[in-house]
């Protein structure tokens, strides 16, 4: 049983500037099983706030199903097993670090014997407690996500979902945070998070999934959907004459003295080198082109913005689509 199941959700919103609705998820698939991370990726406006607040049930999704460890979202057992850190927190900053974290360890039920340890003990976990007196508005930016993130873990969840955790760390920050990922994940919870920093989910998740067009466009293991698709190689040969080359090639240019040719296919590698050797040539060098997290990310399979369905009966000039 996924920890999290999230099928076919869509969800659409009242956009002022066309007197339309902006249909932002449209059949979203996502699973999460128990001692994985998932990166959920994607642009700004993507959709990733949007599926992360359907997911804890902020936001009711207007078709498609959310089960949280087979259970309904509005089932308060399985919500009493998650953790939520939301973008931007903002906290009641009247409040010091251990007394916010107090007032969260009250609503989670836990007893009063326990609290002050527990309290503790997630303020060790982020690195806060020689700062725990303090009020959260002497917080940095920092500082409120690391309280944040105790807070989401207060509850000893099995699931914990963060929505850009990492925005607004320094690079020790970010380290840490990471470490704290990484060893609810040895422990066997299972973490979603959204970034739309590249580098967190190459250094953290076992699986990304990316949002574009309202839609999981693609979902997988990082290493297999990364690892094993050369999307081209380039051969750079010197001594050989273009026109008598005989490979079927994609394109074939010259750079200075030397001849370069991009291949598609594998076999078309072994022809080549035979037709280096026939013509007497050299194989100066031979690059596979493998798509990278980044090509995945900027739309190598087609950036699709989210359309505007205008109401019919307006009748105003036609404002330009906005990208927000
Ligand atoms: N409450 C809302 N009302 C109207 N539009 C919204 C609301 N929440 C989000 N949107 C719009 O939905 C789109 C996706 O937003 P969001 O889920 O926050 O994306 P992301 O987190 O990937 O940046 C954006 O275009 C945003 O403006
Ligand atoms: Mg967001």
């Amino acid at each position: 049983m996924a920890v999290l199941e999230i099928s076919g959700i869509t969800k659409s919103f009242t956009s002022h500037l066309s007197m339309g609705r902006t249909q932002v998820l449209r059949g979203v698939d996502l699973k999460v099983e128990a001692g994985e991370v998932l990166g959920l990726l994607g642009a700004n406006g993507a959709g990733k706030t949007t599926t992360l607040k359907t997911a804890v049930g902020l936001l009711r999704p207007e078709q498609g199903s959310v089960r949280l460890f087979g259970m309904p979202i509005t089932d308060v057992r399985a919500r009493a097993r998650m953790g939520f850190l939301p973008e931007n927190p903002y906290f009641y900053d009247y409040l010091s670090g251990r007394e916010f974290l107090d007032f969260y360890a009250r609503l989670c039920g836990i007893a009063p014997s326990r609290r002050a340890a527990r309290v503790a003990e997630m303020l060790a976990r982020v690195g806060l407690e020689d700062r725990a007196d303090r009020p959260l508005r002497k917080f940095s930016k920092g500082m409120v996500q690391r309280v944040g993130l105790a807070q989401a873990l207060i509850n000893e969840p099995d699931l914990i979902i963060l929505d850009e955790p990492m925005s607004g760390l320094d690079p020790i920050g970010r380290r840490e945070f990471r470490d704290i990922i990484l060893e609810l994940r040895r422990n066997g919870k299972a973490v979603l998070f959204s970034s739309h920093i590249l580098a967190d989910a190459e250094a953290l998740c076992d699986r990304v999934a990316i949002l574009r067009g309202g839609k999981v466009a693609a979902c997988g293991r990082l290493d297999s959907m990364l690892s094993d698709r050369v999307r081209f190689w380039e051969a750079t040969l010197s001594r050989v004459d273009p026109a008598s080359l005989n490979v079927p090639h994609e394109k074939i240019w010259q750079r200075g003295e030397q001849v370069v040719v991009r291949l598609q296919e594998a076999e078309q590698v072994d022809t080549l080198i035979e037709e280096v050797r026939r013509l007497g040539g050299t194989l100066r060098s031979l690059v596979p082109h493998r798509r990278t997290l980044e090509d995945l990310f900027l739309g190598e399979l087609g950036y699709e913005a989210p359309e505007e369905t205008k109401a019919p009966a307006a009748e105003k000039p036609p404002i330009p689509k906005s990208r927000g």
